[in-house]
């Protein structure tokens, strides 16, 4: 995101009908929406699977994060006669760096005093943050809202 900040990279190139930017982020919430609860399935299915479906969960969203950080940077740093008018955008990346740091804190334990049962119902619950707030957020960038 700094790289993006300070020109070092830029992705507002144009890639087939929409900008390198865009396809990022249509790739990693797409990946988010529909890999999240194919793996959490998958886990009950394959039990003996769990831990190999876990790191796939982890690293394949931590990889959608850097994308979806990508769009978020080329937004923020847009210049002010066409800068967006701050709202869903910045609520769901704020609710994703939420899913992302409860996700440590559950998979390494970082704070311990929590119990692991509340420490999963809140990353759980910020995943239902993040369906209701894309669906609208789609639409207001659409302009349909
Ligand atoms: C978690 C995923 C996403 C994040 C964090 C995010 C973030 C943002 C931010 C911060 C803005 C600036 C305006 C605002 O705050 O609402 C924005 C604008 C925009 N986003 Fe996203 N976005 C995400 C997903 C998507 C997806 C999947 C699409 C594709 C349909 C999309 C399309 C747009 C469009 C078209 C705008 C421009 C709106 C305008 O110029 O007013 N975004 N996004
Ligand atoms: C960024 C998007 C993310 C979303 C939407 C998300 C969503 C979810 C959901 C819905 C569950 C419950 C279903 C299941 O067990 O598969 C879950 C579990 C879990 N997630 Fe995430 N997660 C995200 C990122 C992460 C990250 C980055 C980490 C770790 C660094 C992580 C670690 C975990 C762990 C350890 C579990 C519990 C597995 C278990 O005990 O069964 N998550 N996540």
């Amino acid at each position: 995101m700094i790289a993006n900040k300070l020109r070092w990279i830029h992705f507002g190139f144009f890639v087939g009908p929409f900008r390198a930017n865009h396809w990022f982020v249509l790739i990693g919430t797409l990946y988010v929406a529909f890999a999240v609860p194919i793996i959490a399935m998958s886990k009950q299915r394959y039990p003996s699977k769990f831990l190999a479906l876990l790191r796939v969960h982890v690293f394949g969203n931590l990889l959608a994060f850097l994308l979806i950080s990508l769009h978020f940077a080329g937004q923020i740093t847009r210049p002010a006669e066409f800068y967006p008018q701050l709202g869903t955008g910045l609520g769901l990346y704020i609710i994703m760096t939420l899913l992302v740091a409860t996700g440590f804190t559950h998979r390494f334990q970082l704070i311990p005093r929590i119990k692991s049962q509340t420490r999963k119902f809140v990353h759980v619950g910020f995943t239902f943050s993040f369906y209701i707030l894309i669906g609208i957020h789609i639409l207001h960038g659409l302009g349909f809202l």
